[in-house]
């Protein structure tokens, strides 16, 4: 047959969505299961978000607003930061892309900490560029003086995620500063912090706050976690203004929804709520923790809304005995398992489950 697409494409990995509840529940002939693979929070949409939704329904016949002009505003009044250098898309995976698309031409190279977000990959082929994947520390963290040195003249950007996803391991300030004054000037350095939110450890700089005013740093953030808008895809970037009228050029036009402006909006309006339910996740990591580490799993500190369970070769049966049990958690193989936190009870399913898996 002719080939119609490229040739390189066949070597990706396809992006793997957490399993479904309703597959697993008519799989197992079970009431019911939980879902803790794809890091959410457990508890609905913010108060007011369902309500701005059905309003902003009854508009949608018209585009809409391509500025995003109120939304910026109110992101930028609320980070402290001019509207100008924030650029909002369809979920932060969108804009990690268009990031790439903004600085890469074929051949160029993307550096990143592997184990990290699958979605680095995907991306950097997508556009043609080189993927240089920086092995993670022994201890599952990125390995920031390996990543500097593989810095090479093709190098055009670096995504650090910070708290990384799958591990939840973190940078710390000391760390960040020394990494940040070796990259050349010339080279984008994207603080991926979909996890800020659930960062209790003033070590871990928020990336805005410290570096935001790097001409090179880029600083992402979604609205799908700690927002609990990960359905209505919203994410935004903070980058110097020059940075961010590059990216606006490429952004797909429209993708921010009328509907995810609207909801955005109302969930920003709800900050305390976010604040209460992360601390509510935070108290869940820590007993989760420390519960698998009973179990004699050596779990990374996490900064994140989940755990990771370097099992190695185990991982697999590990992840299928946990859904045997109704619990579908994220297998990263052969490395590990990833778990989110979710309510108490979910946790608590989780934990007997994990017990029984690894006996
Ligand atoms: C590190 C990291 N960055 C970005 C994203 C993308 O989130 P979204 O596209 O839902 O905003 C995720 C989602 O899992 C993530 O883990």
């Amino acid at each position: 047959m002719t080939r119609l697409t490229r040739a390189d494409l066949d070597a990706l990995p396809n992006y793997v969505p957490g399993r479904s509840v309703a597959d697993l529940v008519r799989e197992l002939g079970i009431a019911e299961a939980v879902k803790l693979a794809s890091n959410e929070v457990p508890y609905g949409p913010l108060p007011g978000v369902v309500e701005a939704v059905t309003e902003a329904v009854r508009a949608v016949h018209r585009y809409p607003d391509m500025g995003v002009t109120e939304l910026r505003d109110r992101i930028g009044a609320w980070l402290g930061v001019d509207p100008a250098r924030v650029v909002t898309g369809c979920g932060s995976v969108a804009l990690a892309e268009i990031l790439v698309k903004a600085t890469c031409l074929p051949g160029d190279e993307v550096v990143y900490s592997w184990r990290s977000f699958e979605a680095y990959p995907i991306i950097a082929a997508g556009a043609g560029a080189t993927s240089v994947r920086v092995p993670n520390t022994a201890a599952h963290g990125h390995d920031l003086t390996a990543i500097a040195e593989a810095i090479t003249d093709r190098t055009r950007l670096v995504f650090v995620c910070n708290p990384n996803n799958p591990t939840g391991t973190f940078l710390r300030k000391a760390e960040l500063d020394r990494f940040l004054a070796e990259v050349p000037s010339d080279v984008l350095v994207v603080l991926d912090e979909a996890y800020r939110e659930f960062v209790t450890d003033e070590t871990v700089p928020d990336g805005l706050a410290v570096y935001g005013d790097r001409p090179n740093v880029v600083v992402l953030r979604t609205m799908s976690k700690a927002w609990g808008l990960a359905g209505l895809r919203m994410g935004y970037l903070v980058a110097q203004p020059e940075v961010a009228a590059a990216v606006r050029k490429v952004v797909t036009p429209f993708s921010t929804s009328l509907v995810a402006q609207a909801a955005a909006l109302a969930a920003l309006d709800a900050e305390e709520e976010v604040r209460r339910r992360c601390a509510l996740v935070v108290a869940e990591r820590d007993r989760v923790t420390e519960a698998l580490r009973k179990l004699a799993v050596d779990v990374p500190d996490s900064q994140a809304n989940f755990v990771w369970l370097p099992l190695g070769e185990k991982t697999a049966a590990f992840a299928s005995a946990c859904e045997n049990r109704g619990v579908i958690v994220r297998a990263f193989h052969p490395e590990g398992a990833r778990v989110t936190i979710g309510t108490p009870e979910e946790n608590d399913l989780f934990l007997q489950a994990a017990e029984a898996a690894l006996a």
